[in-house]
Parts: C-alpha cells; structure tokens; sequence
C-alpha cells in the first residue's frame, strides 16, 4: 500500500502547509481533512442552520452525508514554492469562503458531532483509497494526510505520524499572515482576538467525547515554535527517509 503520513496537531500549529510541503517534495498525494469539517459547517450556515444549537446536530449530520467535497491540490516543480489546494463543495469552489472567521468560529462545533465525523471519515478514506495511485518522485506512492484524529483513527497504521504544537502566541501570528495573504483578513481580527478563538477551538476539539485531539502514543512530537516551514518540512522528510 501507499507510504502513509499522519499529521496531526491543534489550530494553526502549519499542519496543512508543512504537509503540502512534505507532499511536495516527495511527490505524494495530499488530503487536508479540515477542509471537510470546514465544508459541512459552510452548508450548515448557508441553509440557516445554528452549528451552536444542539437539536440540529441531525440535520447538520444529513447535510454531511449528502454534500459532495472535492479537493483539488495543484503542485509546484519548485520545491520551495507553496501548493495550492482548490475545495469544492458540490461542484462550488468554497477555497476562501471556507477560511473565514464566521466558519471558524462554528467548525469545531460541528466536528464534534459523532455522525458528521462518521460520514468525514468514510469520504476521506474514500479519497485517500482513490488518490494514490501513482508514484511518487521519491519512487513510491504515498499520501500525507493532516487533521485532529488521523494518526488515531483515520489512518491508526501510518507508517509516520507527527504531532506539531506550537506556542498559542506563535500560531495565533502565524494564523494572521495566512489571513492577510489570502485577503479573508475579517475586520477588527487582531492576535489577541485571533489567539483567544485558537485556545478555545483547541480545547473544544481536546475534550469532545468523539475522536479528539490527541498525540497518537507512536507519533513523533515536533515544536515548531522556533522552527521555519522548511526547517519543519526537512525534519519530516527525513523521518519518510529513515
Ligand atoms: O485544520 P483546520 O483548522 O482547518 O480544522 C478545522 C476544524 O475541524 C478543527 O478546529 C477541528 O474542530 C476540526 N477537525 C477535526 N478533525 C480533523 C480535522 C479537523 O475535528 N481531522
């Protein structure tokens, strides 16, 4: 089977650039799991439905199963350059709309509801199954794969998993250029604001009773506080070459 990597770790720890990157450079298939919460919860609110009011965590669940998410992830023959991940929800290209803060807020909410994980997990491995069919530049195929449970349920056989923390401060700055770059900068968004939304979101996914975020006991643990993306992405790769 294709090589397998799990990354896992809390909001803006740069999960999903270092595994891009980490995609990239070894020429493996590349599946950011957040994307799917982030789906469902955008569903959710463009049919009017409260993430935060309990009695519609059915509906929510139905909209999870019947949504179609597709991702679409475009490398760079340049390995320094960053990828660009493109996510469809039915057929729609919600690549920006899916990273405001009106979603943040709402996305751990719906990620904590048993059957909208159930139905995330079995469209992810279906993906996962499908996208790895090639070979990757490094001779094998394989996929990287990051999010909050993947080393523990997704994929529990990862040949590699990794588990990125990251001062709050640090992501909560880090998480703010994203922003700017990306132009979904929302108004009157500063890091203590920032900061304060990344502490709670990780303690909602740390201590719901579904799946939550936690260090898988075989993972590798990796502080990025005072690393560079590229200094994160060698570490890793060289954990695939070992
Ligand atoms: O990684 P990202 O910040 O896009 O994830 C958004 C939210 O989706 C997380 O805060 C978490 O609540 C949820 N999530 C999850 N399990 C995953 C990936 C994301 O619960 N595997």
């Amino acid at each position: 089977r294709p090589f397998q990597v799990a990354i896992d770790g809390p909001a803006a720890s740069g999960k999903s650039t270092t595994a891009k990157m980490v995609a990239q450079r070894l020429g493996f298939d590349y599946i950011d799991t957040g994307a799917f919460y982030r789906c469902v919860t955008l569903a959710a609110l463009s049919k009017g439905i409260d993430p935060s009011n309990q009695t519609q965590a059915s509906q929510i669940s139905n909209l999870a199963q019947s949504s179609h998410i597709g991702l679409n992830t475009v490398f760079s023959s340049s390995p320094s350059s960053l990828p660009t991940t493109r996510v469809f929800l039915d057929k729609k290209d919600v690549s920006s709309e899916i990273r405001t803060g009106t979603v943040s807020k709402h996305v751990s909410a719906v990620a904590a509801i048993g059957p909208v994980r159930e139905a995330v997990l079995q469209k992810v491995r279906d993906m996962g199954a499908t996208s790895t069919s090639h070979e990757g530049n490094s001779g094998r195929a394989g996929l990287v794969m990051d999010g909050r449970d993947i080393g523990t349920v997704v994929l529990p056989n990862a040949d590699l998993k990794i588990f990125l923390v990251a001062d709050s401060r640090v992501r909560a700055e880090r998480r703010l250029q994203e922003l700017a770059k990306s132009g979904s900068k929302e108004e009157g968004s500063d890091v203590e604001t920032v900061q304060k939304d990344l502490e709670r979101r990780d303690e909602l996914d740390r201590t719901r009773e579904a799946s939550p975020l936690r260090k898988a006991d075989d993972a590798v643990e990796l502080d990025t506080s005072h690393l560079t993306i590229e200094g994160q992405v060698d570490a890793i790769v060289q954990e695939v070459h070992r």
